[in-house]
């Protein structure tokens, strides 16, 4: 049986550590679709053409370091134009459907990637919360920056992936939402995997 769980939501919710943990405890193979925009909005910042980038994408297009800000914004922009996401559709449809199943998590995953998943999770956490993460991630990282300055990417980030027209971030009909704004990371992944377990029995 393929067993395909989507798992969308904005940006810093919590959507990645939670989708590898699940990943892990069903013992299903993981795709970060965020990792896709990034490596093409990457190529962008180089110069490249996006349409060109998406059309030619390639796994070793993976291999770098694509976690950095200036990326993210880039990411989120090329993820606009309707082109790109058409020529990242099948890439990740394919990935969902091998083998017995798969852990997907981006922002269109319940709603265009793989409408039929068994399970779909929407996690979210207020702005704030989320530009709080951020920030620790990024100046764990050597990042120099400041709250506000996440918080206004953030919001753009928001802004811009829920308004555009193709594929917007959006919630399934049938997507069950996990708010992690008053969790701890343990308790957001253990919630999940109850959310995921209920669905399955
Ligand atoms: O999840 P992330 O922060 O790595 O995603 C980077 C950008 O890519 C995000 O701002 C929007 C875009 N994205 C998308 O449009 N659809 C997806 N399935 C995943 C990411």
């Amino acid at each position: 049986m393929t067993f395909t769980v989507a798992i969308d939501g904005p940006a810093a919710a919590g959507k990645g550590t939670i989708s590898k943990a699940v990943a892990a405890h069903f013992n299903l193979p993981h795709l970060d679709t965020g990792l896709l925009y990034r490596a093409v909005g990457a190529q962008m910042l180089a110069g490249a053409d996006p349409v060109e980038a998406a059309n030619n994408f390639d796994l070793a297009d993976l291999a770098q370091d694509l976690r950095k800000d200036d990326i993210a914004q880039a990411a989120s922009r090329v993820a606009a134009i309707p082109e790109v996401r058409a020529a990242l559709v099948s890439f990740q449809q394919r990935f969902a459907t091998r083998g017995g199943g798969a852990v997907l998590d981006g922002r269109d995953i319940g709603t265009v990637i793989c409408p039929d998943a068994q399970v779909k999770l929407f996690v979210t956490a207020s702005p704030d919360v989320r530009a709080k993460r951020r920030l620790e991630e990024l100046t764990g990282k050597g990042i120099d920056t400041d709250y506000a300055t996440v918080l206004v990417d953030v919001i753009a980030r928001d802004k811009r992936d829920s308004e555009r027209d193709t594929a917007p971030l959006t919630l399934a009909d049938d997507a069950i939402i996990l708010d992690t704004s008053d969790m701890s990371i343990d308790a957001a992944v253990a919630a999940a995997i109850a959310i995921i377990e209920k669905k399955l029995n």
